[in-house]
């Protein structure tokens, strides 16, 4: 049996969700409607990759969260499926936030998530409550567990807080145990990531602080997810009130990718190496999942707490999310590369070898907005060496987003300050990039809303959201001095 606030939801979406169908990005997951937010419950089930969000389907404003749910064979095409959970319980009535996925050895899903019910005080003030809930399923429907909540304040370590207690990234070991990573504030009132075990996925115990932040990268760590790569411990956290620090992490939301060895006896992570996981303008709370063949996938919400109250007049979704990229250590870092099955959606290839540029130039067949580029920039003469390369991209007389790279210090940016957004936010961010032997490269991913950037073969990431009328699909090059190119594109064409 659907709660009425479940059936309404499904309604909604059904009977609205097809009006909207034709303004959304083609192959980046979005709604059906109205707004969403953080990635949830991505997971293999049962051969195929489920992927729930943070859902708002009555309006393009973050409200009482829902989980919408969509899945995958391939990363690229999406099947929507209906709304999954609806904020219907006493202890979730304010909110099913965010959570994990994991298919249970008889064959159920299961949902873990935080459930949030507020308490208005006679002084009007409002305290938060949150816990975490099971919800059971086949796929498509989903029944939350009699017990819940299956964690809550008294599995807190000392100091912990029962109001900043959220985000439960679940899976399973060899060993038939589930784990969770849950993200908390403990008594400095910054942030940490708790680590949790199960048997049956209904009593859990607390096993560590796997990390705390002692109010060095932000407050409260949000999203956590955790997981093994290439012979480290790798724990990705979205924090809040980040401060910036150089051109690693900007100030607000923001994401850190910790890198190290879990150490066996204490299940405490002894840290080797922080970055940002992405360094555009969007991006936050990043899942994983593990494929059968065993590539560790990553999505991410394309978006940033700080500007998502603004949008196109009109505009009847918010909120996008990034494209599955996979991930990899290389040097003791983070790299990340979109999922290789976007490149069996590359048609109508345009290829230029050892292209030599001067000046602003336009090559002929290199535009579009659904294309997937490279772009390998080496020095052109020694003796007129340019000092600084761009890209224009989605361009006309109006409208451009520009990448550019400053030669002297190895500054790349990216600029959306032209792309349409009618209010003064945040529209450029800037990063430290590593030519090899003075040559980089650069991929870009564009859908009809968002441009994707990845250096170096995904030494680093920066995504940004545009929302610039279709007919500006323009590619311009340009640079000081000279340099030599090769470029790669395709047109991404999923139907
Ligand atoms: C992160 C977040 C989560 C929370 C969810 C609520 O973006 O704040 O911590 O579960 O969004 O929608």
């Amino acid at each position: 049996m659907h709660s009425e606030e479940l059936q309404r939801a499904r309604e909604f979406e059904q009977k609205y969700g097809p009006y909207v169908a034709p303004e959304l990005p083609r192959f980046h997951v979005t709604g059906s409607i109205g707004w969403i937010n953080d990635p949830n419950g991505f997971a293999p089930y049962q051969g195929e990759y489920h992927l729930f969000y943070q859902y708002h389907p009555y309006d393009t404003q973050w409200g009482p969260m829902h989980w919408g749910h969509v899945k995958t064979g391939d990363f690229i095409r999406w099947q929507r499926l209906p709304v999954a959970m609806a904020p219907d319980q006493d202890y979730d009535k304010d909110g099913c936030f965010s959570g994990g996925a994991v298919e249970m050895p008889d064959g159920r899903h299961l949902l873990m998530y935080t459930g949030v019910r507020n308490v208005r005080r006679e002084d009007g003030t409002v305290e938060t409550f949150q816990t975490q809930c099971i919800a059971i399923g086949d796929g498509v429907n989903y029944e939350k567990y009699q017990g819940n909540p299956v964690i809550d304040g008294s599995a807190l370590p000392q100091g912990g807080s029962v109001h900043d207690f959220r985000d439960p990234k679940v899976w399973r070991e060899e060993d038939g145990c589930y784990y969770a990573v849950i993200g908390n504030r403990p008594a400095d009132g910054s942030g940490s990531v708790l680590l949790y075990k199960s048997s049956d996925a209904i009593h859990w115990e607390y096993v560590s602080t796997v990390a705390a932040c002692h109010n060095q990268y932000g407050k409260m760590w949000e999203c956590p997810d955790m997981f093994y790569l290439d012979g480290k411990h790798v724990l990705l956290t979205s924090p809040q009130e980040m401060r910036p620090i150089g051109l690693e992490f900007h100030p607000g939301n923001a994401n850190v990718c910790l890198i190290g060895t879990l150490n066996p006896q204490t299940h405490q992570l002894d840290r080797e190496h922080i970055q940002a996981i992405d360094y555009g303008t969007d991006f936050y709370a990043p899942q994983t999942l593990l494929t059968q063949d065993g590539r560790r996938i990553m999505i991410g919400w394309m978006q940033n707490w700080e500007t998502s109250g603004f949008r196109m007049p009109g505009q009847r979704f918010m909120g996008q999310m990034t494209i599955p990229r996979e991930l990899r250590l290389e040097n003791g870092r983070l790299c990340q590369m979109p999922v290789r099955e976007l490149e069996s959606y590359r048609r109508n290839g345009v290829t230029y070898e050892k292209f030599t540029l001067t000046g602003e130039q336009t090559l002929p067949g290199i535009q579009g907005r659904f294309l997937d580029m490279t772009v390998t920039i080496a020095p052109g003469d020694a003796e007129n060496m340019y000092r600084w390369f761009d890209i224009q991209l989605a361009q006309n007389m109006e409208y451009d987003t520009t990448i550019h790279f400053d030669q002297a210090t190895n500054i790349l940016s990216v600029d959306r300050t032209r792309s349409g957004l009618p209010c003064d936010i945040v529209n450029v961010r800037k990063f430290y990039i590593h030519p090899h032997a003075g040559q980089w490269k650069l991929r870009l991913v564009m859908d009809r809303y968002s441009l994707e950037v990845f250096v170096n073969d995904g030494e680093q990431a920066a995504s940004t959201v545009i929302y610039t009328p279709l007919e500006a699909d323009g590619i311009t090059f340009s640079c000081d001095g000279t340099v030599v190119l090769d470029v790669e594109k395709y047109d991404i064409v999923t139907e």
